[in-house]
């Protein structure tokens, strides 16, 4: 069993890395192989840093090894995590520009039905977390990945981790990160 997951911060350290680690730690525990991409990283190595819709078609031309090599982990995992902070009330742009990488991944089914979930965490209470787990879940959803919601016995949020800053003393938002890690792996163990 493998899960990746994808930082879109640009810290290595930060709120989302902190999230990402409480679940990928856990599921390490039960034997579950783990690595982190950094979306800020992977796109810095990239040619061009966005898609600039060069062909339809997409002819991978603004790609980079990194992007390359995660493109080939998220077809090889079980289940993938996208992270981000809140930046506008959604996602970072290094992680949009990921995803907009993905239309290749897309067409050749890389991540059919591939577990996501989404991690938000932002500077305010309410300063669009939600919003910022939804848009990463429409991604999701548009590469024909399976989001996973809360289980009758691991409440992880109902729509993801939310978590406001500073993430380590967000105790709720790390209950829920230790609860989606028992998620996921309720998912890679239900068959
Ligand atoms: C450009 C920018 C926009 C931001 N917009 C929001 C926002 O809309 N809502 C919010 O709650 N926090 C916002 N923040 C704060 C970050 O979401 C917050 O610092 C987050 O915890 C950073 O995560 P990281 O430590 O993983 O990078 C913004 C920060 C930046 C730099």
């Amino acid at each position: 069993m493998r899960v990746i997951a994808v930082n879109g911060s640009h810290k290595h350290d930060g709120n989302c890395a902190f999230l990402i680690n409480v679940i990928l730690d856990d599921l390490k525990m039960k034997g579950v192989e783990t690595k982190v991409y950094n979306a800020h990283e992977v796109i810095s190595d990239c040619k061009h840093p966005f898609c600039i819709s060069c062909s339809s078609p997409c002819s991978r031309v603004c790609y980079g090894q990194k992007l390359t090599e995660l493109f080939y982990d998220m077809q090889s995992s079980d289940a993938i995590i996208f992270a981000s902070p809140v930046y506008f009330g959604t996602m970072s742009g290094q992680l949009k520009c990921i995803f907009d990488k993905t239309r290749d991944v897309r067409a050749k089914k890389a991540v059919l039905g591939k577990l996501g979930i989404a991690i938000a965490c932002g500077a305010s209470k309410y300063g669009g977390q939600e919003k910022t787990v939804s848009a990463i879940h429409d991604c999701m959803l548009v590469n024909g990945m399976t989001v996973i919601g809360p289980s009758s016995s691991s409440a992880m949020g109902h729509m993801g981790v939310c978590a406001s800053a500073p993430a380590n003393e967000d105790e709720f938002a790390i209950s829920r990160a230790h609860m989606a890690a028992e998620r996921i792996y309720e998912e890679l163990t239900a068959f």
